[in-house]
């Protein structure tokens, strides 16, 4: 683990694995309070994690980072279309908007937020378009499968500004789904024949040698929640769950990533994590993979 990463200077809040980090930006410092994904995050990346609540850190403290770009994924669970969708009532959006009171104070230079598109219209996505109140606003829903991911993972962006910003996002070639695959299939992923007699007609099942298979999207409750959590593989002859491995490779991760050996956890830990190919792009997008601006200047 080397850092000898330039560009601007970028905070990655709710850090989870590392998803910003994965994609080559200057991050500086990471926040999460969960010890696993801690875990992971400190044997991945060579910048400082810090294991911390954010409903209670300190303005001051932020602010030191001195990062030019703030990056906030903070938990979706208040705005699932399968949860109570109980938006700012969730104790899960306390640290949210605790964190909008320190973005009025601290007013970093560009702030991205990413969460589910349930998130788009909550009176959370009011109070942070009110919060960024003088910023100007790019919103819109980012889906990997965009850049050629044959995974979808439509995730609703909020990119603020100093100056308005229009991402674009290209529609690249699919790449063969083959191409993310373990070299060969790994046995412990094998489904048996009890779930496939409770649960195979519901499956959302994709050919491993098909070159147009897209997999649905896999949460943090693939492997527990047997259907609407992600697809299941065909593959020589038998049906697979995605290895970690497989995951960490649609969702863009390098081979380091250090996941825990627990198969659930480490699928968790991913499956709440972010596209790194939409966050790489996006952060081009606005100038922030690049030199770090003069000071003053807006991103781009
Ligand atoms: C949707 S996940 C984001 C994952 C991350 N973007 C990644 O690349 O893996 C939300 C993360 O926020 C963390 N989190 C939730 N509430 C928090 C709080 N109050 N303080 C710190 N971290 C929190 C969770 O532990 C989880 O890792």
């Amino acid at each position: 683990m080397t850092n000898v990463r330039t560009g601007p200077r970028v905070l990655e809040l709710y850090a989870g694995i590392g998803g910003v980090a994965a994609s080559g930006a200057n991050v500086v410092a990471a926040i999460d309070h969960d010890e696993a994904a801690h875990r992971t995050y400190t044997a991945s990346w060579a910048h400082p994690a810090h294991r911390l609540n954010l409903v209670s850190v300190r303005a001051e403290r932020l602010a030191a980072f001195e990062a030019d770009v703030w990056w906030m994924s903070p938990p979706c669970q208040p705005f699932t279309v399968r949860g109570a969708r109980r938006d700012l009532d969730d104790r899960r959006c306390e640290s949210l908007v605790h964190l909008l009171d320190v973005v009025r104070v601290v007013r970093p230079r560009a702030l991205i937020l990413e969460n589910v598109p349930g998130f788009e219209g909550s009176q959370a996505h009011a109070a942070v378009r009110e919060a960024l109140d003088g910023y100007a606003l790019h919103e819109r829903d980012w889906c990997p499968s965009a850049l050629g991911v044959p995974m979808e993972r439509r995730r609703f962006y909020l990119v603020a500004t100093a100056e308005p910003v229009e991402p674009t996002i290209p529609v690249l070639p699919l790449r063969p789904l083959a191409g993310f695959l373990d070299a060969r299939p790994d046995p412990a992923m094998a489904l048996d024949a009890g779930f496939l007699d409770r649960f195979g007609d519901a499956l959302h099942v994709v050919d491993a040698d098909d070159p147009r298979a897209v997999s649905a999207c896999i949460t943090g409750a693939y492997g527990r929640s047997p259907v609407y959590a992600g697809s299941y593989l065909r593959r020589d002859g038998g049906l697979y769950r995605f290895s970690p491995a497989e995951i960490a490779r649609l969702m863009g991760f390098p081979a380091h990533l250090a996941l825990p050996t627990d198969v659930r956890r480490a699928t968790k830990l991913l499956g709440n994590s972010l596209s790194v190919d939409v966050v790489r792009w996006l952060l081009g997008e606005i100038g922030a993979l690049g030199r770090r601006p003069t000071p003053g200047a807006p991103l781009r």
